[in-house]
């Protein structure tokens, strides 16, 4: 299957943008050191999909979280990486086709989705080169 490569550089911090990966889409996101702090302060173990951010990014790079965009309940595409920005009552993502809460970690939080955004498989090429696959 095929990979593809992500450029990081034009991604501003609080962005997130939304690009394709294996036909599906996929979130980008350069988190914010508040974004960063709110995800950390989380027990893990308080959580329905218990990870932590740190488990969910590559390489101590927490600011770049990679995620897809497929809500973990029936599939549909949260908001959050464009369309105005709605992120939901966390701050990462919302998923309007049932009302799915995504943390900025994209944790799930609230709603009817059983897991967090899935992490795919990457890695870093350069400081803002990524290849996803
Ligand atoms: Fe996202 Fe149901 S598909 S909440």
């Amino acid at each position: 299957l095929a990979s593809i490569e992500v450029d990081l550089s034009a991604i501003k911090e609080g962005q997130a943008i939304k690009t394709i990966f294996r036909k599906q889409p996929l979130f980008v996101r350069h988190l914010t050191a508040a974004e960063i702090a709110a995800a950390d302060k989380v027990d893990p173990a308080s959580l329905r999909d218990a990870q932590t951010l740190e488990q969910r990014t590559v390489g101590g790079k927490k600011q770049w979280l990679i995620t897809m965009g497929v809500c973990t309940h029936l599939g549909c595409v949260p908001l959050g990486a464009g369309e105005g920005e709605v992120r939901g009552e966390f701050g990462g993502y919302f998923c309007p086709c049932h009302g799915s809460h995504y943390d900025t970690a994209a944790r799930i939080r609230k709603g009817p989705a059983p897991k967090n955004l899935e992490v795919p498989k990457y890695a870093f090429k350069s400081d803002t080169v990524v290849q996803v696959g």
